[in-house]
């Protein structure tokens, strides 16, 4: 939820002004991740004293836009007394943050940074940015306050910074002079329950940033400059070390401190990036440490070091201890995403980009994973290739992917078995498939993924499957066995409810495997095996690539496990062959946008709008509905169209729109009933079909019933692949129903991309 951006500088040349700026861009880049409020703190001087650090902070409910304006105003009004050009070459500590409340409505008090002051001059002393809930905020409050503490907010973030006032005051000058930011930071993140990534500042520290998490996402971002790697893209020579870097000074060793760094530092230049996700960092540099849980990165004197818990998360997100850390090595990372990723191309909306990148994405999730086995047929015609004899692997690369007949064209296919390589699956598969049950655990338009592929995970690998609302499953408790394998599906990898059902079925045994599409993320690193989805980085609040590539993750999931049957391997090689044609027909039906943004301009006024479907298209009619509601504020409700006659259908006459997903499969019959029943009621009907129905179309054409309907046409592919096509048009629907109705179509109100709040 919200975000957390941070900046220090070592050996490079930044004033204060500079420094806001990449602040503010640093929370840009994280707005997609939805807030309600925001605000930075960070260093300068008075102009009559520039040797003693003065920290300025601005906070401001709203957009960033505001937050720019109020820091603009700040400096206009605040001008003639302070230094907002101040430079300073090393250890300009800047923090920033987007609030999504919790506790305390949005307002400014209630923005972050919270802070601690000094009681008779009211300077700042400790400033701290959060991410999460504080659930034991309560008792905190009320020692604090009994020991002569003021609280201005009503978040439970503020017992933070008044802890680490608390702890710092009780120190002797002897003691002050001995302990590190890390060592106070450690102390109060000891007492606090919940899940955070926390961020502090501190006058007592200067030039010392400390970064801690539990629960919450963050990363540490380096960029080493003028050392052959100043684009910041490169890995460069290692001049940091894993775990514990030096800039430029392979040999320097780093103190348990922050502040003997400084001894040890080679001159080289770079700077630190904190934040909650890689978009905030990837312009910067590619070089970051992925923090995990229990972990207290502490940045001073151009160098970090990482120190981590003494066992790692092992009862939820309550129970990390923080108290003895142990200085560790984590390894630098490097970030897959490109700078274009973050960025909307020519797109309007980053949500609208997202639905048009979904031919890539598809091949994206798909690319290296889809080989044929290629039989040596060198005698006969290849017809009598047998599994038997040794052929060779070829995997397909986008190019085949990418055919705009559809790779899945003949020649490619012929006397050569399709098969999906998942590599991170495969040493589980024997022990998934030989599971009691596979349950499916997920929220929002993850759990419609697993909804829509749940019938061939069923029909290819035998075992039943089951699917849980995370925050369901975690309600009820639900009764979870060693033997079953739980798929944990996420976009983000981080959303809580999700990674507290993932503790909870650990605890009980069960096989875990993540499915996301957040390298590094939680869920990624907690489960004992899984898929990445690659469809690459979303950032419109409302998922739309991340949903189809989970489908499709999902139905070769199923491939998967089921390439030993047999008797599954006609079926198996008709989904294959399909699988290679989606990006051509998802490009197809992208074509049809002003279709649907004439449907759009027609219903953009309407209150209410239904959405049935069943089988496959259950979930395209369920996620339909959520993304109209959460993007356009209109009211709409997916709907099993098998439960129309039990009280559904009373809603419907001709004002209400009710839109029908009635492509060709098994249950088109029965979606032909649901429109005849709807039509007898004078319902005015939206309908998705198959091209080349022309039972439907002409029915609709005819003199009698012209009008009657609108009709959206989508090309057929397997039915278990079809809802990855049918949800497209009403993606695009979505998207211009918000347009139309002018509400922000890439931060919904209320609503955050990554929900890392239970
Ligand atoms: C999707 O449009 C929603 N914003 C939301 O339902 C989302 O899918 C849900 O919060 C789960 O997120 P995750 O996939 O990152 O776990
Ligand atoms: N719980 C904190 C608050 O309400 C932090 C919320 C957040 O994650 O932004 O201020």
């Amino acid at each position: 939820m919200c975000g957390i951006f941070g900046y220090l500088n070592y050996n490079t040349q930044v004033d204060s002004s500079e420094v806001v700026q990449r602040l503010l861009t640093g929370l840009r880049r994280l707005e997609y991740r939805g807030y309600d409020s925001a605000g930075v703190a960070f260093d300068t001087t008075r102009h009559e004293d520039d040797d003693e650090d003065l920290v300025v902070v601005v906070k401001e409910c709203g957009n960033i836009d505001r937050l720019s304006a109020r820091v603009e105003r700040t400096m206009r009004e605040r001008g003639e007394e302070i230094d907002f050009k101040a430079v300073k070459q090393t250890g300009h500590c800047a923090i920033a943050h987007t609030r999504w409340a919790t506790h305390g409505v949005p307002s400014e008090v209630n923005s972050h940074p919270q802070l601690a002051r000094s009681q008779g001059s009211g300077l700042v002393e400790w400033c701290v940015v959060h991410n999460g809930i504080i659930t034991n905020y309560r008792p905190l409050k009320d020692f604090l306050s009994s020991r002569g503490l003021l609280f201005e907010s009503d978040t439970d973030t503020e017992v933070i910074p008044k802890l680490c006032k608390y702890v710092w005051d009780g120190y002797d000058d002897a003691q002050r002079g001995e302990v590190n930011f890390r060592e106070v930071v450690s102390q109060v993140v000891g007492e606090l329950e919940g899940a955070f990534a926390l961020l502090f500042k501190s006058t007592h520290f200067p030039g010392e940033l400390v970064g801690c998490k539990r629960g919450s996402p963050l990363l540490l971002g380096i960029r080493q400059r003028g050392g052959g790697d100043d684009d910041g893209a490169s890995p460069g020579a290692a001049e940091v070390h894993e775990g514990n870097g030096v800039c430029l000074s392979p040999r320097g060793g780093v103190g348990a401190g922050g502040r003997d760094h400084s001894e040890h530092h080679g001159g080289g230049a770079c700077e630190f990036y904190f934040s909650s996700d890689a978009s905030a960092i990837v312009e910067h540099t590619k070089r970051v440490v992925v923090m995990e849980d229990g972990d207290v990165v502490h940045v001073s004197g151009g160098g970090y070091s990482v120190y981590a818990a003494p066992q790692q998360r092992q009862h939820g997100l309550g129970g990390a201890p923080f108290g003895a850390h142990h200085k560790i090595s984590r390894q630098l990372e490097t970030l897959e995403i490109g700078v274009e990723q973050i960025m909307k191309g020519g797109y309007d909306h980053f949500m609208q980009k997202e639905i048009h990148e979904q031919p890539s994405a598809l091949v994206e999730t798909m690319r290296g994973r889809i080989a044929l086995e290629v039989e040596d047929c060198s005698e006969g015609d290849g017809s009598e290739c047998t599994l038997e004899r040794q052929g060779s692997l070829k995997l397909l690369d986008s190019l085949d992917l990418l055919k705009e007949d559809g790779g899945g064209a003949e020649p490619l296919w012929r006397g050569a078995t399709p098969r999906v390589k998942l590599g991170g699956l495969e040493p589980h598969a024997e022990n998934i498939l030989r599971s009691r049950r596979l349950i499916f655990v997920a929220c929002g338009t993850s759990y419609h993924a697993c909804l829509a592929a749940r019938q061939v995970v069923e029909e290819l690998t035998r075992v039943p499957v089951a699917l849980e609302l995370a925050s369901d499953l975690l309600d009820r408790q639900a009764p979870l066995y060693r033997d079953d394998t739980c798929f944990f599906v996420s976009q983000s990898g981080e959303t809580a409810d999700t990674l507290n059902a993932l503790q909870y079925a650990k605890r009980r045994g069960s096989l875990c495997v993540g499915i996301t599409n957040t390298v590094g993320s939680s869920i990624s690193r907690e489960t004992a095996c899984g898929v990445h989805v690659n469809a690459g980085v979303e950032i419109g609040v409302a998922s739309t690539k991340a949903y189809t590539c989970q489908i499709l993750v999902i139905v070769m999931i199923a491939l998967k496990l089921s390439e030993d049957s047999i008797s599954k391997g006609k079926r198996r090689n008709e989904i294959m062959r399909d699988l290679l044609r989606l990006p051509s027909m998802m490009r197809r039906v992208l074509r049809e946008e002003g279709v649907i943004k004439n449907l759009a301009r027609e219903l953009a006024q309407e209150t209410s709008l239904l959405a049935f479907g069943r089988g496959y298209n259950y979930a395209t009619a369920l996620e339909l509905a959520l993304k109209v509601k959460e993007l356009s504020y209109m009211h709409s409700e997916g709907i099993l169209a098998g439960e129309l006659k039990h009280g559904p259908l009373a809603l419907i006459d001709e004002t209400m729109p009710a839109v029908v997903v009635a492509t060709n499969d098994a249950l088109r019959e029965k979606m032909w009933s649901t429109i005849q029943q709807l039509l007898a009621r004078k319902g005015r009907l939206v309908l998705l079909v198959s091209k080349g129905d022309d039972d439907i179309l002409n029915y609709f054409n005819g003199e009698e019933n012209d009008g009657r309907a609108r009709i959206i046409t989508v090309d057929t592919v397997c039915d278990c692949l079809q809802p990855i096509l049918n949800i497209v048009p009403f993606q695009l629907l979505s998207y211009h129903l918000t347009v139309l109705r002018g509400f922000n179509v890439d931060q919904p109100r209320n609503l955050a991309k990554s929900v890392t709040v239970e």
